[in-house]
């Protein structure tokens, strides 16, 4: 005989059996609800994008270690996409001189990366994606966050679960060039401070040695508090004005969990200006939730100008990690409202009749013509968390009368089909 096949998914994704179905479509219709709220409409695309959409601006990470990418029988490099700023990016490009600026776009889309999976990293998941295209001003960054620490709100967290982390990589420029790093080790010294939490604080100092010599221990002094930072790169610069102006502008929104972080990085080569991440403050789960920025030259690649563009992605594996760590999920209630299970041998379609009558009134309905015994049915409703059961026989059908089971108080009672729909629909 061959070798069974294996019942494991393939490694680092995911199969959602109902229950976690079930969560998904909790977080995604509450997201739906606030992103909305913003007048962002909704848009989608392919999973599959040709691989050189991502070779120009997205980092060498991700391109080289972290995508799926194929040749096709056509003999196209093709890339089951790893995020989707690349494609809304192309999809505007497209058709800029007919859409209406600015543009509020989100989408939900399902992401592939090459990782090693982790608590929190995957090599697949869904990542919501919330951008605004055609503002220049700082009103796109406030919007954005605003929306990010909205979607937090409407789950229930507070101010004090999770931090909004702020960064400027135009101040950071400003800093690189007060130490006369050129642009070349700018690159590999961004590099570095993205994976400064990832390594001991002694390998970290000698990276930024081996670039910028016996200056590195002052540059490092700066990157670890930021009132020093901003008063070395000048009170007085935009950038410094720019990160000052935002914090007091979410003061007075009553977002006060937001925080000036000289070392956020974020992995993508094309943002432009402010950067910024969602963090879970319990220590368990020092994930970022949510990650975004500004970046105002993505939508050149495709040629004419630029659009300036904002925005953020946030994945449903840290968000149901954070979810379920800080006790902010409800409990499982199912979509079904009544098992409909046949007692002895019946007119399956008097049954398939009477399903249908509930079912007219708004009443969910599944049916259970095969149990050996009420017993046995009741056991599957149970397990399937159905809250009522309707027990159907040929003395049923004959008398218009149905016996009603509430499996939370084990009440049963006989009803008529309007006493059933009310009972139910109560
Ligand atoms: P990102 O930081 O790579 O940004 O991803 C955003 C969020 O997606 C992360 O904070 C995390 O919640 C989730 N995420 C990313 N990779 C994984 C993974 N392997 N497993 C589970 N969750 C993951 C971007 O992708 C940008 N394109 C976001 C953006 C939109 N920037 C502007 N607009």
């Amino acid at each position: 005989m061959t070798n069974k096949l294996s019942t494991d998914p393939y490694k680092g994704v995911r199969d959602f059996y109902p229950e976690d179905m079930w969560i998904l479509k909790y977080m995604t219709e509450k997201i739906h609800t606030v992103v909305e709220r913003f007048g962002y409409v909704e848009y989608t695309a392919s999973i599959l994008e040709p691989a050189e959409l991502y070779r120009a601006k997205s980092g060498e990470e991700i391109v080289n270690d972290q995508t799926y990418t194929f040749t096709d029988r056509g003999n196209r490099e093709v890339t089951l996409r790893p995020e989707m700023t690349p494609t809304v990016a192309r999809m505007v490009a497209a058709r800029k001189r007919e859409l209406p600026f600015p543009l509020r776009w989100y989408s939900i889309p399902n992401l592939f990366r090459y990782e090693q999976p982790q608590r929190g990293r995957l090599r697949e998941h869904y990542q919501l994606n919330v951008d605004v295209f055609g503002i220049s001003g700082l009103s796109a960054e406030v919007e954005v966050i605003q929306v990010a620490s909205g979607i937090m709100k409407a789950f229930g967290a507070t101010d004090s679960d999770f931090s909004i982390l702020i960064n400027s990589r135009k101040l950071l420029s400003k800093l690189f060039e007060t130490f006369n790093i050129n642009s070349e080790q700018s690159y590999t010294i961004s590099k570095l401070i993205d994976k400064k939490e990832k390594v001991t604080p002694e390998v970290f100092e000698e990276g930024i040695t081996a670039i910028i010599g016996d200056k590195a221990k002052d540059f490092i002094a700066l990157l670890s508090s930021p009132e020093k930072l901003m008063e070395h790169v000048g009170v007085d610069h935009e950038s410094v004005k720019t990160i000052v102006n935002l914090i007091e502008t979410f003061e007075t929104l009553g977002i006060k969990n937001i925080e000036f972080t000289p070392t956020l990085m974020r992995g993508f080569d094309y943002y432009t200006d402010i950067v910024f991440e969602i963090f879970d403050t319990n220590k368990d789960n020092r994930r970022s939730l949510f990650g975004g920025g500004r970046y105002d030259n993505l939508l050149e690649l495709f040629g004419g100008d630029s659009i300036p563009a904002v925005g953020f992605g946030m994945g449903d594996v840290t968000l149901r990690d954070f979810l379920e760590s800080h006790k902010l999920l409800p409990p499982y209630v199912s979509e079904t409202n009544v098992l409909l299970a046949t007692i002895g041998p019946v007119d399956e379609t008097a049954v398939t009749l009477l399903a249908q009558s509930l079912r007219e009134k708004g009443i969910t309905v599944a049916t259970h013509f095969t149990a050996k015994k009420p017993a046995d049915a009741i056991k599957t409703a149970l397990k399937l968390e159905i809250p009522y059961m309707v027990f159907i026989g040929e003395d049923e059908i004959a008398k218009k009368q149905f016996t009603l089971k509430n499996l939370k108080t084990e009440e049963t009672q006989t009803l008529s089909l309007e006493e059933l729909v009310q009972k139910i629909t109560s």
